[in-house]
């Protein structure tokens, strides 16, 4: 069911503000032709009757389902798209090793479209039944596979941020899986990004085009430069890994005599548009440049669980006033649900304040920070705070923002939320979807208010 040109009577959940759930007690949000949300009344409202008996006269009020509530859809900040093909798998050594011998022979083979397009047709129709309405995401250095993609998205009506990957270092990529010179990792990431801009089904600009050195590692400086250039000029968006591992960190510092943030930020890589995965090592200097820059971070608490051996401090970084999304990091993170992520930062977050040795004390295990967050926190970091991040106008229902949501269906048989007697109300039952919620519960997913998966698909 496309709810465009349509008045919706909802209830619901979102968090524009971190830390803050707003409940929505039946609003009515009015979707516009474009899919944009036109208008949200609230019950309190003095117009809110007649506006209601109008849209219902004109036949164009939709209600939900008893033990239907919305949420804004997830916004997944970091997907490795090729990656999708080994998900849980391929996560016993670490990242350096994991690169070469597994994930850039894995990728190398998206050379075959064939290949490519059994891949992202799955992986696409994946994300959106978990609720997944936008995906930043890496491709392969391939022009054709990324291409399909972005046509993929298209076609499944998934928003999308895609890029072709850049890597051209000769000592840090392999012969058979490289940009055959900065040039050519250039003009590539410049030919992708006319292919998205021109796109005859792209009119709505759903899908858009990202500058995406893989990171400092696999890029020359001359790439890196070349690509600086080209994201001042084109103003598009801009993903890269940053400071993820203890090697990554080190090398970036040995190369360059600085850190990931300092080094990308001179090459004008850094700017209101990056996003940056896991950024594990930031030093307190790198979070005031991000600041100052408006820069992002695509936090990803189950790769870093894997191949970081460290916990990004979340808290700090949104109480300094951060830009940060949520991301998946499929396949460094084995799983592609975003209410997985959801609920996987804030137990890594709690480990972090309280520590993990149990041979010692709890005062001297404890990291004497407060680290923790809560499901408020990660609700909103991984909807409207990944949005913002982003700078897309999605992730929260208030007009002039996209009608990206999803159906939460807390009584569907197959999915995995149990409500007892009690009546669960308020933000406490958010918390319940947050913690319980599987795929099984997503009884319909809208972007730009066209349905475009659920279990309750109408479309
Ligand atoms: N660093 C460079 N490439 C990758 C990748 O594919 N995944 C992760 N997690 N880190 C990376
Ligand atoms: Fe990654």
């Amino acid at each position: 069911m496309t709810l465009r040109n349509t008045w919706l009577l909802a209830r619901g959940f979102h968090a524009p503000v971190c830390g803050a759930v707003e409940v929505l007690e039946d609003v009515l949000i009015a979707i516009g032709a474009g899919g944009f949300i036109a208008d949200v009344v609230y019950p309190n409202e003095e117009r809110f009757g007649a506006l209601k008996s109008e849209a219902e006269q004109q036949g164009i009020l939709e209600k939900l389902p008893d033990g239907g509530y919305l949420l804004p859809g997830f916004v997944d900040c970091h997907v490795h798209a090729p990656q999708y093909p080994q998900l849980g798998s391929a996560l016993d050594v670490p990242l350096e090793v994991w690169l070469h011998r597994y994930t850039f022979p894995l990728e190398a083979r998206f050379a075959d479209l064939s290949y490519a397009r059994r891949a992202y047709d799955l992986l696409v129709t994946d994300l959106l039944s978990n609720g997944t309405t936008t995906a930043l995401y890496f491709a392969t250095i391939h022009q054709e596979a990324t291409r399909l993609l972005a046509d993929i998205c298209l076609s499944k009506g998934q928003r999308a941020l895609v890029g072709k990957v850049a890597m051209d270092h000769p000592e840090n990529c392999p012969d058979y899986y490289r940009d055959a010179s900065p040039e050519a990792a250039i003009e590539g990431t410049r030919a992708l990004i006319d292919y998205i801009f021109a796109h005859p089904v792209n009119g709505e600009g759903l899908v858009k085009p990202v500058i995406t050195p893989r990171f400092i590692p696999a890029c020359t400086d001359a790439a890196l430069e070349g690509l600086g250039r080209l994201a001042q000029e084109c103003g598009c968006h801009v993903q890269t890994h940053c400071s993820e591992s203890d090697w990554e960190h080190g090398y970036v510092l040995d190369r360059h005599g600085m850190t990931d943030a300092a080094s990308l930020d001179r090459f004008g890589l850094l700017g209101r548009k990056t996003m940056l995965a896991h950024s594990n090592f930031l030093t307190p200097s790198d979070m005031e440049l991000m600041k100052v820059r408006e820069a992002a971070v695509a936090h990803c608490p189950l790769s870093n669980a894997f191949f970081a051996g460290a916990v990004f401090p979340l808290r700090a970084a949104l109480e300094k006033g951060l830009h940060v999304g949520l991301g998946t990091d499929i396949s460094g993170g084995p799983s592609a649900s975003m209410f997985e992520a959801s609920r996987n930062a804030i137990t890594v977050s709690r480990m972090l304040e309280t520590g993990v040795d149990p041979e010692k004390p709890a005062a001297e295990r404890a990291s004497g920070q407060p680290a923790r967050i809560d499901f408020r926190q990660a609700f909103h970091v991984a909807t409207a705070g990944g949005a913002k991040a982003l700078d897309l106008p999605v992730g929260q229902f208030a007009p002039g923002y996209a009608f990206d949501a999803i159906l939460i269906d807390c009584h569907a048989p197959g999915g995995t939320i149990r409500l007892w007697d009690e009546a669960e109300t308020g933000d406490d039952l958010l918390q319940r979807i947050i913690f319980t919620a599987s795929k099984g519960n997503i009884a319909k997913v809208w972007v730009a208010g066209r349905e475009v998966a659920g279990t309750h698909a109408t479309a």
